[in-house]
């Protein structure tokens, strides 16, 4: 498909064809910002970019999705608020320049089917995939989680969302048929397999993400003002990662009640991805999706980043047979949840949880059966 509307965009076969994934998290949310785990995987919905190199410092680029072009030069990278699409392009493409990377010119076109506003990082795809077209079209050495970094600098830094590292971590470096278990203090990860007859079923509640960003922002001020009243407490800690259950029961009462419950999901929610991270080695599905469940009910009660979409989706998926977890997935208020079904079950719960969502609410989900797949970098 891209390469066709490259072709017939700019009448030339393109000389790169790169494509970075979506992602589902299967349990560790909220935790990636506090230096936590998370445990995401890589999933078959991909952005994918077709480019070729110019003589020339000018940028040409078409987003088959908005259906718009625009150009820009790699001498002047300034944020483009009429063309909002392409400032993941623009930041990415200037952070390497300014590293020393030095650019040609491109026309490329990029697009693809990871739902947008529905919390499967379709902008870590796009930032992921624009970073990986520009070390294919340049022939750069680069190091994998360098291109993690930097994809994750033009999110934060020139189109301004506070996200934590797990998207574009695992947009570049998940595995097929395995999640990724990361440490988000050294960095360091691990692929596990997803094995078994289960499928990964995401449920889009078709609500857009409307506070999501405040919200996140609201909950990043929390958790930073926890660490410091833990801290004022005689407390040595730097992030929330260090605080164990134990200390939080002890040192609990130097927080406010709000902190306290902000504070308890995130280091619960680090226990129970270590703990999924062992019984998923151990092929214990029946354990994980308990864990997902209770993921789900600490976002919901203690976290407070559900909605009545999301929790009305996950309801129904615990009373289908064949669910063995569901919860809330990515940043929250609307998006997606995300399921582990037996696979035999897995057509059955789809249609289910599609016909009692339109009754509840009136409102339509889509639903993804996903395959766990390579990240843009997977070798
Ligand atoms: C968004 C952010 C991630 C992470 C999740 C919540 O997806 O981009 O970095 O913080 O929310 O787990």
């Amino acid at each position: 498909m891209i390469v066709e509307t490259f072709q017939k965009m700019f009448a030339t076969p393109p000389e790169v064809v790169v494509r970075a994934p979506g992602r589902v998290n299967l349990i560790g949310e909220h935790t990636d910002y506090n230096e936590g785990f998370v445990l995401p995987a890589a999933i078959d919905r991909y952005i994918e970019f077709a480019g070729r190199r110019r003589a020339d410092r000018t940028v040409r680029a078409h987003s088959s999705d908005f259906k718009d072009s625009v150009e820009f030069s790699l001498d002047d990278i300034a944020k483009d608020a009429a063309h909002r699409w392409s400032n993941y392009l623009r930041g990415v493409s200037k952070f390497l320049e300014a590293d020393g990377h030095r650019l040609t010119g491109a026309d490329v076109v990029f697009g693809g089917n990871v739902p947008r506003e529905a919390g499967l990082s379709s902008s870590a795809a796009v930032e992921v995939g624009a970073t990986a077209f520009w070390q294919r079209l340049m022939g750069l050495k680069l190091d994998p989680v360098y291109v993690v970094k930097l994809s994750r600098r033009a999110e934060n830094e020139f189109v301004g969302v506070p996200c934590g590292i797990m998207d574009q971590f695992v947009s570049a470096l998940g595995r097929r048929e395995h999640a990724l278990f990361l440490d988000c203090r050294d960095l360091s990860y691990r692929h596990v397999p997803v094995r078994g007859e289960v499928k990964i079923v995401v449920c889009n509640s078709g609500v857009r993400r409307a506070l999501a960003q405040s919200e996140y922002e609201v909950r990043l001020r929390q958790c930073r003002q926890a660490e410091a009243q833990l801290r004022s407490a005689g407390l040595a800690v730097n992030s929330l990662r260090d605080v164990d259950p134990v200390d939080l029961e002890t040192a609990g009462d130097a927080l406010t009640e709000i902190l306290r419950r902000r504070a308890r999901h995130v280091v619960t929610e680090n226990h129970r991805v270590l703990e999924a991270v062992r019984v998923l080695a151990e092929g214990d599905l029946e354990r994980f999706g308990e864990l997902m469940n209770a993921s789900h009910q600490s976002l919901r009660d203690d976290y407070e980043v559900s909605s009545k979409e999301l929790d009305t989706l996950v309801e129904l998926a615990w009373k289908q047979p064949g669910t063995l977890g569901a919860r809330m997935t990515g940043a929250g208020f609307g998006g997606c949840t995300v399921n582990l079904v037996r696979a035999d079950a897995a057509d059955a719960f789809a249609e289910a949880v599609r016909s009692g969502y339109q009754e509840a609410l009136g409102l339509k989900a889509e639903i993804y059966v996903c395959q766990a797949s390579d990240g843009a970098l997977a070798t």
